[in-house]
């Protein structure tokens, strides 16, 4: 029943909030940064203003106005008492909209608006000592009217408070038509209740404005200040300084960064390298999604933290390299020790991986140590270990609502850590590791990467046509919506 109800039944927020938006003042230079911002274009604006005038009425519709009571006085007949009753509004129609910001807040006009009401009328009069009465139905087609609200939008305490300062509903112009009824009713209706049938549709429909103004503003008050990504990470979705206003985008920034669920605390230094944003270039598409590359470090911490960064690999497309048979000229001694037994590679990585963003995607380094185990007799026996650094770049993807990535081996270096048993030939184990990482290591983290991370603050909209671009530290997607 809500004017705004439905639609924020589905989480929606953020996007069209960005809307909704602006500051007591237009201000370009913001305190706090968000690692995320959400940029909407004019085109973005423009989809959201339709998007929210759309679910508005729908949430709206149809709506009960009380009954409105008349006593006219009518040569012949006399007094008469009239009345309309169910009068409802069962259709709303917007022939143009638009909105603009200002000084004063984000000013949002829908005009030409026309309105279906069906009502019951019925009238009776006192004829000598006879009470005559009649009644029917009637429809009433406002033909013209204009809606404007006008809001502000202002981070507090890392939500968002959304106030309502103005809001008006004007009906121009309007025909009403009687079915049934005497021949002289039909001019009295028109005269008598043209005027009170205006005035209860602006009434009803300011005060489903207010309420659903209200309603708006304390469900974004309820928001999570996180929102879950998976069992082991959730974003902190904090709004962060008001939403920035310039000529022809809205900007939003959230604190953006991942936190595990259990909340052990990311490193203070992950808050820091916020440079100032730079209100970009995605004026083509509705929307700019920027990620500052500490979302993804924090994102990796919080896996590489929950254990999600070790594993072992015991099977291989060519499972003879996980024989000492295979191993004897790279480590002789293994060989001689065990001949013929099966292996297995502890792989860890021993610190988060570092990510950058680079001119045409990310950068990331890897740290990996790889313990060498021999399986003898039921027993797991570490015999060496050696530690990569591998350089690679991972190309972004974007899949519905996700975030995927494609990494490739770019360079790595293999030092040698410890062997219980004689030498490795480092010059010889240096195929090998890189036969390991292109069958084994990078297979096995693109397909996870290539499932994805999602956007969590997406909900409700599939990104279209994305783009990605990169600058300063941060990578933007632009994108087209549509909703899911
Ligand atoms: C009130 O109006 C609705 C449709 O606008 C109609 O379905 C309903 O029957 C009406 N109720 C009465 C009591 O006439
Ligand atoms: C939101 O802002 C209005 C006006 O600035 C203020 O009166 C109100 O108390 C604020 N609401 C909250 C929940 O802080
Ligand atoms: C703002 O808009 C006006 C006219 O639309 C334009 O002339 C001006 O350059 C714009 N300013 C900025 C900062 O984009
Ligand atoms: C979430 O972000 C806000 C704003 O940057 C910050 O103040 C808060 O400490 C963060 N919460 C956690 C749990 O890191
Ligand atoms: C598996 O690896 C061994 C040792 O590197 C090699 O000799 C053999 O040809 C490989 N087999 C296949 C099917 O690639
Ligand atoms: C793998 O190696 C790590 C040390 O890097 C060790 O803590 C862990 O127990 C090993 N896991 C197995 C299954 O051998």
């Amino acid at each position: 029943m809500g004017f705004f109800l439905n639609f924020m039944a589905h989480p929606t927020f953020f996007l069209v909030l960005s809307l909704l938006l602006i500051p007591a003042s237009t201000h370009l230079q913001s305190k706090e940064q968000g690692y995320v911002s959400v940029l909407l274009s004019d085109k973005g604006i423009d989809f959201a203003k339709n998007m929210l005038i759309k679910k508005a009425i729908s949430s709206m519709i149809p709506l009960h106005l009380p009954d409105i009571k008349k006593s006219v006085k009518i040569p012949l007949l006399g007094q008469v008492h009239m009345v309309l009753s169910n009068i409802t509004i069962s259709s709303v129609r917007v022939a143009s909209s638009s909105v603009e910001t200002g000084e004063m807040g984000i000013v949002l006009v829908a005009s030409g608006v026309t309105a279906d009401l069906t009502m019951n009328w019925r009238y009776s009069y006192k004829s000598w000592i006879v009470v005559i009465s009649d009644s029917g139905d009637a429809s009433v087609q406002v033909k013209d009217m204009e809606v404007g609200l006008t809001f502000t939008l202002e981070e507090q305490d890392g939500s968002l408070n959304l106030s309502l300062l103005d809001s008006g509903c004007y009906v121009k112009d309007m025909s009403i038509k009687l079915d049934g009824g005497a021949s002289w009713l039909y001019q009295r209706v028109v005269d008598a209740f043209e005027g009170p049938i205006g005035s209860a549709v602006e009434n009803a429909i300011s005060k489903k404005i207010k309420e659903g103004i209200l309603k708006l503003d304390s469900r974004l008050q309820s928001l999570p200040k996180q929102v879950s990504v998976d069992h082991v990470s959730a974003m902190n979705v904090t709004f962060v300084d008001d939403p920035v206003l310039s000529n022809s985008s809205v900007e939003i920034d959230i604190n953006g960064l991942f936190m595990a669920k259990d909340n052990i605390l990311i490193p203070n230094y992950y808050y820091e390298g916020l440079q100032a944003s730079d209100s970009s270039n995605c004026a083509a598409k509705m929307v700019g999604i920027s990620l500052h590359e500490n979302v993804f470090n924090t994102a990796v911490v919080v896996y590489f933290n929950a254990g999600y960064m070790h594993w072992i690999v015991d099977r291989f497309p060519n499972q003879s390299l996980l024989n000492t048979a295979t191993w004897r000229f790279v480590y002789p001694q293994l060989y001689k020790k065990y001949p013929n037994d099966d292996m297995n590679l502890n792989v860890s990585l021993t610190s988060p991986p570092v990510i950058r963003i680079a001119e045409n995607n990310l950068d990331g380094t890897i740290y990996l140590d790889v313990i060498v185990n021999v399986l003898d007799a039921d027993e797991v026996i570490p015999v060496a270990c050696v530690s990569l650094v591998i350089r690679s770049s991972c190309s972004p993807q974007i899949l519905m609502n996700k975030l995927a990535g494609f990494l490739k081996l770019k360079s790595f270096t293999v030092s040698y850590k410890w062997s219980n048993i004689g030498d490795l030939h480092m010059r010889l184990l240096r195929p090998v590791a890189f036969a390991i990482l292109k069958t084994v290591f990078l297979p096995y983290v693109n397909s996870h990467l290539l499932k994805g991370l999602p956007l969590p603050f997406l909900h409700g909209f599939t990104l279209k046509n994305a783009e990605i671009h990169y600058t300063n530290s941060k990578m933007m997607i632009c994108s087209n919506l549509a909703l899911t």
